[in-house]
Formats: C-alpha cells, sequence, structure tokens
C-alpha cells in the first residue's frame, strides 16, 4: 500500500472512528490504535486538524515527503547559507523536530521543544523566490496525500504564521 493511500485510509478511518465512536471495534495498527486512545481521552480532539488529519502517524508521513523534496529542490539549494545550515544537522532530527512543532500546531498532544523560527532561520538569508519554493513542495506534498482542501487551507495558514520571522523581507536580491 503506498504511503498516499495510506494517509487517505488513515483520514477516512478518522471519520468511520469518529461516526462510530465505538472504541471497542478492534483494529489493531498502531494508527488506529493511537486514534482511538486520543478520541476516547479527550471528546473534542475528533475535530481538532491533528485528529482530522489522523495523528502523528499521517503528520509524520506528511513531513517526511515534504523534507524528501525540500532537500533536492534547486532553489533552496542555490542559496549557500541554506545548504550549509541543512548539512549541520541530521535529516531524521529535522524531520522529528518539524513533525513535533506540526503535532503541537495542529492542536496534538506534543510540545514543540526547538529554538524559535526566527533564531532558527536567522542567518540564512531566505528570500521571497525561496520562500515560495518551499510553498510549492509543501502544495505538492499536500497533494500527493490527498489532503482535503479545508485541511490543506489550515496547514499552509500554520507555515504561513511565522513568514516574518523566516523570510529576510527587507534583503536586495541575493546574487550567488
Ligand atoms: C524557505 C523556507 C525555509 C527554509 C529554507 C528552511 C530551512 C531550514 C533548515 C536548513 C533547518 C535546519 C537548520 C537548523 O536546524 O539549524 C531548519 C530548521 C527548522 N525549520 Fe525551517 N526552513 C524554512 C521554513 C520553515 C517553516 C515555514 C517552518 C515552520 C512553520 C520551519 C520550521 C523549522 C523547524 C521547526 C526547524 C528545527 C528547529 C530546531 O531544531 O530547533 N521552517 N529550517
Amino acid at each position: 500500500m503506498n504511503l498516499s493511500k495510506g494517509i487517505t485510509l488513515g483520514l477516512l478511518l478518522v471519520v468511520l472512528v469518529s461516526a462510530c465512536s465505538d472504541s471497542s471495534t478492534s483494529d489493531s495498527t498502531p494508527l488506529a490504535q493511537e486514534e482511538q486512545t486520543q478520541e476516547t481521552t479527550s471528546t473534542q480532539d475528533t475535530t481538532s486538524l491533528y485528529a482530522r488529519l489522523g495523528g502523528i502517524y499521517s503528520i509524520a508521513t506528511v513531513v517526511d515527503d515534504f523534507i524528501e523534496r525540500l532537500v533536492v529542490n534547486d532553489i533552496l539549494n542555490a542559496n549557500p547559507a541554506i545548504d550549509e545550515a541543512r548539512a549541520s544537522v541530521p535529516k531524521a532530527g529535522l524531520k522529528y523536530r518539524v513533525t513535533e512543532m506540526m503535532g503541537w500546531a495542529t492542536g496534538g498532544p506534543q510540545t514543540y521543544t526547538g529554538r524559535s523560527m526566527e533564531e532558527t532561520h536567522a542567518d540564512m538569508n531566505i528570500t521571497e523566490q525561496e520562500w515560495q519554493a518551499m510553498m510549492s513542495d509543501f502544495q505538492a506534498t499536500l497533494d500527493q496525500f490527498n489532503v482535503p482542501a479545508q485541511e490543506q487551507g489550515e496547514l499552509i495558514a500554520i507555515l504561513e504564521g511565522p513568514k516574518a520571522d523566516i523570510v529576510a523581507a527587507t534583503m536586495s536580491p541575493i546574487e550567488y
């Protein structure tokens, strides 16, 4: 089963679980167990973006695909400061931190433990063009996993929230 099918199934499962809300239906996959556990622990969680996306397994799968696209993005790789910063951290660690942040930002039980967006991206001279390149990769990932339009809009708003802390907007175009 490919990943996008997995995610779509995850989303369907959430709908099913919340519709049936019968925690006794046993589906032993980690994803379903995690969703059921969360479903039974706090009722409002069935409407959180976190729950609608299918919990942390689905979010981690989306972040994994997204970061794999970023690391081969020619526009981002043309910026030596981004390249250097990315080479300074293990990819798995970056995926973990972004997944943790997305879990927290979508209403999940996670707590983000990383640095602020300003501190993290301060020395990367990120331009508007690089920002748009990153957002195009994010859009491609959301489409790959058939994330519904409503949830896409909410996820894009989360990424755009700290834009002013990430894009060095005042800098004149940089010649590499
Ligand atoms: C063009 C846009 C972006 C580029 C080029 C970029 C690049 C990077 C790089 C290279 C790192 C690893 C370097 C390090 O940890 O020192 C990083 C870390 C991180 N980025 Fe970005 N990023 C961008 C946008 C964003 C956005 C929109 C978010 C979330 C809203 C985000 C969240 C994070 C997080 C959570 C970390 C880990 C911070 C930590 O470990 O303390 N980034 N980014």
